[in-house]
């Protein structure tokens, strides 16, 4: 099994038991939901964008990084990560309009603010799990206790942490730390 067959693998073990968790959702807590005030950041809606950029991980919702960010990162899809992840030039241009229509500096999601307003005006980074507001937010997951927890791996994997991470929501009472409970 090389690296990605095993992310890949990872992700639809995730995507499983998430899906258990959505069919076990009951009347009830639907109704809760309802009075739910909208995401931290705008869920993911774009089919080209889940399919495209959410083959390997996670889709990153466009509300987690700022348009620059996004440009810079499209600009670099040929070495994406050690990976090749380019896509065709009419997808490129449609990924972009959505990536930065839709940027946490185009956007009044509170999280997206958030973020935005913890990087500074040069910086472009193309990691949300390197912006001051996502440190900030994680500082106590330390490394040795990641270490500890081969379930959790990578920071970059939001949805293993958070339960609601696809529907745009971050909150800290639905984070499940794999194998820890809260
Ligand atoms: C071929 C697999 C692959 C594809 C396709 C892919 N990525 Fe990635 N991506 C990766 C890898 C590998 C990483 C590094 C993950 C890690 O460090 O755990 C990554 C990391 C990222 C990160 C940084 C996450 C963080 O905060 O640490 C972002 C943002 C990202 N990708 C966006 C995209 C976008 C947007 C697309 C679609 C244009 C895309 N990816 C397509 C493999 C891929
Ligand atoms: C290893 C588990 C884990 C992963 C992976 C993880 N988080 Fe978190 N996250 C947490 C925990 C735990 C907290 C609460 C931290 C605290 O209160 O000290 C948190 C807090 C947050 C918060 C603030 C929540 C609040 O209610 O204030 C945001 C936003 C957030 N995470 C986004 C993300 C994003 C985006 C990703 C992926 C790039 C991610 N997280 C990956 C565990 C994780």
């Amino acid at each position: 099994m090389n690296k990605m067959q095993k992310r890949v693998g990872i992700g639809l073990l995730v995507l499983s038991l998430g899906g258990g968790l959505v069919l076990g959702v009951s009347a009830s807590d639907r109704e809760k939901n309802e009075g739910k005030p909208r995401a931290d950041v705008a869920p993911v809606q774009n089919t080209l964008y889940s399919t495209e950029c959410g083959a390997c991980h996670f889709a990153y919702q466009p509300g987690l990084l700022p348009a620059r960010s996004w440009e810079k990162l499209l600009t670099g899809l040929g070495e994406h990560f050690g990976e090749n992840a380019e896509v065709s030039p009419a997808t490129l241009t449609a990924l972009r309009e959505y990536l930065t229509g839709n940027a946490a500096d185009r956007v009044d999601h509170g999280r997206s603010r958030k973020i935005n307003a913890s990087i500074l005006d040069g910086e472009k980074p193309i990691r949300v799990t390197e912006t001051g507001y996502f440190q900030k937010e994680h500082r106590e997951l330390s490394p040795h206790m990641r270490e500890k927890n081969s379930k959790i791996g990578s920071l970059s994997r939001c949805e293993a942490c958070h339960t609601q991470a696809a529907q745009g929501s971050f909150h800290e009472h639905e984070v499940r730390m794999p194998g820890e409970g809260r």
